[in-house]
């Protein structure tokens, strides 16, 4: 890891753990970017010179030689509107004359080790100033005195750089934001297949492959979250790459707002790709003296296709994204009563279930959705985060009191950012829910969102939830949030600062987030939006993890943990076992064990067999624990490979132990009848602990393990556990 300036050719080069990004400081101090990809050594540099750098009908400034270069053709660090790059723009500024002219060009740089955090935003971080290395580049526009500051960090154990931009007004007149994207980068060639992740409720992260063509492309979100529509990933797989094999850059945004990634092919075949707020209905003043910083991006390579891409992003979030206690703490088996019970429920009833829990072996007992207010449906009640004594007589603190001295921990379910239109709080404070002048609010579940850019509905929500977390032994707090956000404005804001609305509700929601975080350091916190509405790495900066989806049939479900995990690890990924009927529990069990395992059901509704069956499945999840929340993962058989069949594996670092799941969705003709491994020391050998057989690593990669004796069922599925001898 290491990031060099080459004063004589004026060129830098950065090098993450076997990856190398390059640029140099060109004509007139234009910033031209020359390289991204597997790691190329220093005293052998791509020739930038060599490369087309002018096309009839392209501008250049008049400062620069004729004919020699063009900004509209040249790879570009960074895409500024209105002058002779004519491609998509990563920053647009209007500035005090009324146009929206920029011009960057280089001003300074420092290199220095270790990694700033970027002030009120979730970002990666270093665990010591070795690991990481940070350069800061200071670019400016002469005529307006804008400038845009791009950081650049390096991890040393990860194939990783992560970027971002802050834009300062250096001049004596405000200035408007339109567009700021936290990276630009240009690609020298374009014959990459563009990766990404669609979906809606219950049916989260899709994967969606298409062929880049010219012209613009990509995803995004207008809906105040990440969203269940689109997530703010982005993958760029060389022709004819694939799980095992290719170059893959994946590109992921450290944010849980309105997000824009792009891809545009120009008539040079490059392809710019750039990824940020959303710039659709943003805007930002920006007084004298005044910094904007934008969300961090994180661009991870592998030259190993999608599965080395996913393995750098699990070990990379795992290392520096994912924070606090609980980082390296075993996540508590727990059980949540919403799937069992939704809002109907006394403590009795909530007792019952944790009583249960302890005799089998779960640690945790979480109250969802229902205990406040008057809430026994979803038409009233949110805000008003006041304990409902006649459900839980003797108020949180008694419950709490009760399902301790079984010896469980205790966690709790929160919804802040919503306000029901039945609430005391809309009743006494309509103005704290999100709404423009003169127009009513749609509903959402019945609900409004609150404005979280206020500090005094912020300072209500800490005061309420403090009230309850420092009052009681509380050990989880689920985070939840189920509506999009329409009629976006605020209250406080003047007129013609409403742009900058859902960035600031954001900056709220995260400064919330850092209050209680910090305040109740102990605090398991998991974050949830109808499922996995919100499951990005700004929120895994807050909460270790996320509730995956509320799809909890184990046969769709594992689709959706597939395309999680283009990013996101096995450790954050909230999984649990419900009472749905489509699947054994045994194949429930397989299927959630690839997350944060648990429960989510009312053992009173299930059968005596299956709560035995649950009670021996208990060993498993310690047993496997390490390995899957730690362990690399290789997708073995995707579904979006085969809609039949899927497998999946989890290899240790020091490929002593795998376990292998195989799960048949629907019964059809198998792909074959071995199941190959992948990862595996080929000169180790490992014993299959269900038979005691030993087979060396090369055998299970290469020839597989026979699935002949299985049965070709739906819903069918099996676990293979190998050890090395
Ligand atoms: C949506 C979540 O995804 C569910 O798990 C549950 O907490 C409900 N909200 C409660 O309203």
């Amino acid at each position: 890891m290491s990031i060099h300036y080459n004063e004589q050719k004026k060129l830098f080069k950065l090098d993450a753990a076997g990856v190398s990004y390059i640029f140099k400081i060109y004509q007139d101090g234009f910033l031209a970017h020359l390289y991204y990809g597997a790691y190329i050594p220093d005293d052998n540099l791509p020739d930038f010179e060599r490369r087309p750098v002018y096309a009839s009908f392209s501008a250049q400034p008049d400062t620069v030689e004729p004919y020699s270069f063009s900004p509209d053709t040249c790879p570009m660090e960074i895409g500024c509107n209105g002058g002779a790059d004519m491609r998509i723009a990563s920053v647009q500024i209007r500035n005090a004359d009324g146009n929206a002219v920029t011009e960057m060009r280089y001003v300074s740089h420092k290199i220095y080790a270790g990694k700033p955090g970027l002030p009120g935003l979730p970002a990666l971080y270093a665990n010591t100033r070795e690991e990481c290395e940070t350069l800061e580049l200071t670019m400016r526009d002469a005529v307006t005195g804008a400038e845009c500051v791009l950081l650049y960090t390096v991890f040393e154990k990860h194939p990783a750089i992560t970027r971002s931009m802050i834009i300062r007004n250096a001049s004596s007149k405000t200035m408007e934001i339109e567009r700021a994207m936290s990276f630009s980068m240009d690609m020298n060639r374009c014959d990459y297949d563009l990766i990404t992740l669609y979906g809606r409720h219950v049916q989260e992260r899709e994967f969606e492959r298409r062929p880049l063509g010219h012209g613009t492309q990509g995803v995004g979100s207008r809906r105040g979250s990440s969203s269940h529509a689109q997530n703010p990933f982005m993958a760029l797989i060389s022709r004819g790459g694939g799980e095992d094999f290719g170059e893959a850059y994946g590109f992921n945004l450290v944010y849980s707002c309105n997000f824009k990634a792009e891809v545009e092919v120009d008539y040079n075949n490059s392809a710019r790709v750039i990824m940020g707020i959303n710039y659709d209905d943003f805007g930002w003043k920006l007084a004298p003296g005044e910094a904007f910083y934008t969300p961090e991006a994180v661009l991870v390579y592998s030259n190993e296709g999608l599965g080395g891409m996913s393995r750098a992003f699990h070990r990379l979030y795992n290392d520096n994204l994912v924070r606090g206690e609980w980082k390296h703490k075993k996540r508590p088996l727990l059980v949540n009563n919403w799937e069992g019970t939704g809002m109907e429920f006394d403590d009795d009833k909530l007792y019952a279930i944790a009583k249960w829990a302890k005799e089998t072996g779960i640690e945790m007992f979480v109250m969802d959705d229902g205990w406040f207010g008057r809430r026994d449906d979803d038409t009233s009640s949110l805000g008003d985060w006041y304990v409902n004594e006649t459900k839980l007589k003797g108020g949180v603190g008694s419950l709490v009191r009760r399902v301790k001295a079984l010896g469980l921990k205790f966690g709790i379910w929160y919804e802040p950012e919503m306000i029901s239109p039945d609430s005391d709080l809309y009743r006494a404070h309509p103005d704290w829910a999100i709404h423009v002048p003169n127009r009513a609010n749609s509903v959402g579940r019945q609900q409004y969102v609150i404005d979280m850019s206020r500090q005094d509905v912020r300072d209500y929500l800490f005061e309420r939830i403090s009230d309850v977390l420092g009052h009681n032994d509380i050990d989880y707090l689920k985070w939840d949030f189920n509506r999009n956000i329409t009629e976006a404005g605020s209250a406080l804001l003047p007129a013609n600062r409403q742009k900058e609305f859902y960035h600031r509700f954001i900056l709220g929601t995260y400064e919330l987030m850092d209050r209680i975080t910090t305040a109740y350091p102990h605090l398991l916190m998991e974050g949830c939006s109808g499922g996995g509405g919100r499951y990005d790495p700004g929120m895994l900066y807050y909460s270790p993890q996320i509730w995956c989806s509320d799809n909890t049939d184990a046969l769709s479900r594992v689709d959706i943990q597939f395309g999680s995990s283009l990013c996101y690890p096995a450790s954050v990924q909230g999984a649990h076992v419900s009472a749905s009927s489509r699947a054994s529990y045994e194949t429930k069990r397989n299927v959630a064990m690839w997350g944060s395992f648990g429960y989510e059901l009312d053992p009173a509704k299930i059968s005596e067999e299956a709560r035995a069956e649950i009670k021996a499945q208990i060993a498993d999840y310690h047993k496997y624990y390490d390995l899957i929340h730690y362990g690399d993962l290789y997708r073995l058989i995707s579904p979006w490979e085969d809609p039949y069949n899927c497998a999946w594996e989890f290899v240790d670092e020091e490929k002593t132990q795998a376990l292998a799941t195989y799960l048949i969705k629907f019964k059809k003709e198998r792909r074959g009848l071995f199941l190959r491994l992948k990862g595996l020391d080929p000169a180790k050998y490992y014993r299959w602990e269900e038979t005691g057989e030993v087979f060396s690593g090369a055998l299970l990669m290469n020839a597989g393990i026979s699935l002949f004796c299985m049965p070709n069922e739906d819903g069918y599925s099996k676990t293979f556990y190998f050890k090395e001898v």
